[in-house]
């Protein structure tokens, strides 16, 4: 019980919660990360299958460290140093690993291949800059940055091309901006590519639309961390 011992009253008592939600409020370097790493231990301790248990944050670098001090955590335990080999890590990533690690698994639902490419944000602006130049539009009226910024906001709040030129009704703007983004996507397609917000709107959709598969990865992640 050394890990348990190692923190402070509160740390210990947000390790030892097990159902239900907790939240952890508190400043920067002042052991957060170190809480929830030694409740991921706990749970594998106490006999939680690690696949059962995901764990995600915004960065790689944070992703790379819960995962290296949990694999730390468990390959000093007497218990599990034994079968290091073959015991599985818990998955922890980052939101859009995760994002990527659901669309391979269960994207074609939403016809997305299998093998896709990712574009990042450069890449996605030389495909809205082609797009601009096909429809004939000026890029000083148009900024592809400008495009660019306005459709990753819109997919961010889980707008899609579709609902957007939907809305977009005879206003001039919002009607070029519609006909951008739809050719946008075509190209994507195209190309079987996804851009960044798509490695979160896609899944999220895919949960929203299909609840078979949502209540797969409810049941999967019976414990979801995030830090
Ligand atoms: N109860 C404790 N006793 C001793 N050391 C601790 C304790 N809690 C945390 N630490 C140490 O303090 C340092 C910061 O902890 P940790 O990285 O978990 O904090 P954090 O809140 O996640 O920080 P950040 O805001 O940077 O993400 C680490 O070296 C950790 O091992
Ligand atoms: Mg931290």
């Amino acid at each position: 019980m050394d890990y348990l011992s190692e923190l402070n009253p509160e740390q210990k008592e947000a390790v030892l919660h097990k159902d239900g939600p907790l939240l952890i409020i508190a400043g920067a370097g002042t052991g957060k990360t170190k809480t929830l790493t030694s409740r991921i231990f706990h749970l594998i301790k106490k006999g939680v299958a690690p696949e059962n248990i995901l764990a995600i944050t915004f960065t790689n670098k944070a992703a790379k460290e819960m995962r290296e001090r949990v694999h730390t955590m468990l390959k000093n335990d007497p218990v599990f140093k034994l079968s290091s080999s073959g015991f599985g890590l818990p998955f922890m990533s980052t939101f859009h690993s995760l994002g990527v690690h659901i669309l391979k698994e269960s994207g074609k639902h939403l016809n997305i291949p299998r093998h896709f490419t990712i574009l990042d944000k450069d890449g996605s602006l030389s495909v809205i800059k082609a797009v601009v130049k096909a429809q004939g539009l000026d890029p000083k009226q148009f900024p592809p940055e400008r495009m660019q910024w306005t459709i990753s906001r819109q997919k961010a709040d889980l707008v899609t091309a579709q609902d957007y030129a939907d809305k977009a009704g005879n206003q001039y703007f919002p009607q070029i901006l519609a006909s951008i983004w739809l050719a946008y996507e075509k190209e994507l397609v195209k190309q079987k590519a996804l851009d960044f917000d798509d490695l979160i709107l896609k899944p999220v959709l895919l949960l929203k639309k299909h609840a078979n598969i949502r209540s797969y990865y409810q049941n999967k992640w019976r414990y979801i961390h995030i830090d």
